[in-house]
C-alpha cells in the first residue's frame, strides 16, 4: 500500500466515526492551509512534468475522496440532529396561552360587530359601498335637490377633480362616471352619510327581490366640535319588500334598540320630521332615566334623538329601480359613534380617534370576546 492510499485509508476511517466538532478538526488537519493533504498538493510544483502527470490525479483525487467524505459525513450528521431535535422539542398547542393578548377593539368596532350580530338574527345582510362617493348616489338619487343645504360647501367634502365611481358595479344612469345625465362634469364627495349604500343595494338587487340589510361604515363631513369629527361612524338600515308599513319599521327599531342597550324598557318616540329620502319621516327619540346625576337609557324621564327614518321615497324607489307601486320600504340611519358613548359613557367624541393607547385601553374590549346574542352584546 502507498503512502497515499495509507492515508485516504486514515482520514477516512477517522471521518467516518467523527462526530461535528471532531469532523472539523479532521477537515482542517487535512485540507486547511496547512493540511496534510494541502501539503501535498503544494508539492506538485516542485515536481517534473512528467511525475506531475502522475502524481497530480493520484493527489486530486485523494482531495476529492476526503472532501467528499466529510460532506457526506456533516450532512448526516446534521440530518440526524435534526431529526433528534424535531423528536424531542415538541409543543402543546392545547395548552392555554398565559400572556394577555395585547391590544383592544375599539368601541366602534365592537359597536358594529354588535349591530351586525343584532341584525343578523332579525334577517339583515351586511352591506358595503365606496366612501369616495359620486355625487348621484349621495344626493341626486336620494331625491336630495341640487338646492338643498345638505350639498352646500361647508359640510360636504367635494374632490377637486370629477372622476369615475369607484368600487361601485352600479354606476349611475349615464354610465362613463364622470358625466351626468345631461352631460356636465360628476363631482365625487366623500360620502355625507351612509344612505348611498340604499341605492347601491337596491340596485344589486335588479328591482325585483326584497331587501333587508344594514350598511355600517366611515362618513365624512366639514364639522369639527366635541360631538362631530370630520370622519365619523354610521349605519343605514333598509328593508324592501311588498306590504311594508310604517309599523314594521317601529318594531324593527324598537327590537334593535332593546337588545342593543341590553334593556327591556327601552321606550321610543317617533317624531313627526322631514328627510328628502323618506315619506313619512321620523325622527326616534330614546328615553332616559337619571340615576346618580347620570343619563341612563331606559325609562322616559327624558328623551335623547338617536336616529331618523321614515318611509322610502317612492322617487329614491324608482331611482334604484323599483317600482314604488309595488314596493314599499322603510329605512333609518344612526351615528354609531354616538351609539358607543351613549352605551360605554365615553363624552368627547374627539378621543375616539386620538389614537390614545391609555384610552384605548380603558375603553377597548377584549379581541376574543366576540359580541354574540345568547352571551351578551355588549358583554
Ligand atoms: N342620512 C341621514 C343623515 O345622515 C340619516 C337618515 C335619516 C337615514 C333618515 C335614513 C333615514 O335612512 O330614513 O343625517
Amino acid at each position: 500500500m502507498t503512502d497515499l492510499d495509507q492515508m485516504k485509508t486514515d482520514l477516512l476511517a477517522s471521518i467516518g466515526d467523527a462526530d461535528l466538532v471532531r469532523l472539523e478538526a479532521v477537515r482542517v488537519a487535512a485540507l486547511g492551509k496547512s493540511g496534510s493533504v494541502t501539503g501535498l498538493l503544494k508539492t506538485l510544483g516542485g515536481m517534473s512534468p512528467e511525475q506531475r502527470q502522475v502524481e497530480g490525479p493520484r493527489i486530486q483525487g485523494l482531495r476529492e475522496a476526503v472532501a467528499g467524505a466529510i460532506a457526506a459525513r456533516r450532512a448526516m450528521l446534521e440530518r440526524a440532529d435534526l431529526d433528534r431535535r424535531l423528536a424531542s422539542e415538541t409543543l402543546d398547542m392545547t395548552l392555554p396561552v398565559d400572556a394577555a393578548p395585547m391590544g383592544t377593539i375599539h368601541p366602534v368596532s365592537q359597536v358594529m360587530d354588535e349591530l351586525a350580530e343584532i341584525f343578523a338574527d332579525l334577517g339583515f345582510a351586511v352591506a358595503t359601498g365606496p366612501e369616495i362617493e359620486d355625487d348621484w348616489h349621495n344626493f341626486t338619487a336620494l331625491n336630495i335637490p341640487e338646492t338643498h343645504p345638505a350639498r352646500a360647501m361647508h359640510d360636504t367634502f367635494y374632490l377637486k377633480e370629477p372622476r369615475a365611481a369607484e368600487g361601485g358595479q352600479n354606476p349611475p344612469p349615464d354610465g362613463d362616471g364622470f358625466a351626468d345625465a345631461a352631460g356636465r362634469a360628476k363631482h365625487m364627495v366623500l360620502r355625507t352619510h351612509t344612505s348611498p349604500v340604499q341605492i347601491r343595494a337596491m340596485q344589486a338587487a335588479g328591482g325585483d327581490k326584497p331587501i333587508r340589510i344594514i350598511a355600517p361604515g366611515r362618513t365624512y363631513r366639514s364639522d369639527s366640535d366635541a360631538t362631530h369629527t370630520p370622519m365619523f361612524h354610521q349605519v343605514e338600515g333598509l328593508v324592501i319588500d311588498k306590504g311594508i308599513t310604517l309599523g314594521h319599521l317601529k318594531w324593527t327599531l324598537e327590537t334593535f334598540l332593546k337588545a342593543f342597550f341590553e334593556r327591556d324598557d327601552v321606550v321610543l318616540r317617533l317624531r313627526p320630521s322631514y328627510f328628502p329620502f323618506t315619506e313619512p319621516s321620523a325622527e326616534v327619540d330614546v328615553g332616559f332615566s337619571i340615576v346618580n346625576g347620570k343619563r341612563v337609557i331606559g325609562g322616559a324621564e327624558g328623551w335623547m334623538e338617536v336616529l331618523g327614518s321614515g318611509m322610502v321615497h317612492p322617487e329614491v324607489m324608482i331611482a334604484g329601480g323599483y317600482d314604488p307601486d309595488e314596493w314599499q320600504g322603510f329605512a333609518f340611519g344612526c351615528g354609531i359613534d354616538r351609539l358607543a358613548m351613549l352605551k360605554y359613557g365615553m363624552d368627547d367624541l374627539r378621543a375616539f380617534f386620538d389614537g390614545d393607547v391609555r384610552w384605548l385601553k380603558h375603553y377597548g374590549f377584549a379581541a376574543l370576546d366576540v359580541p354574540t346574542l345568547s352571551g351578551g352584546v355588549g358583554a
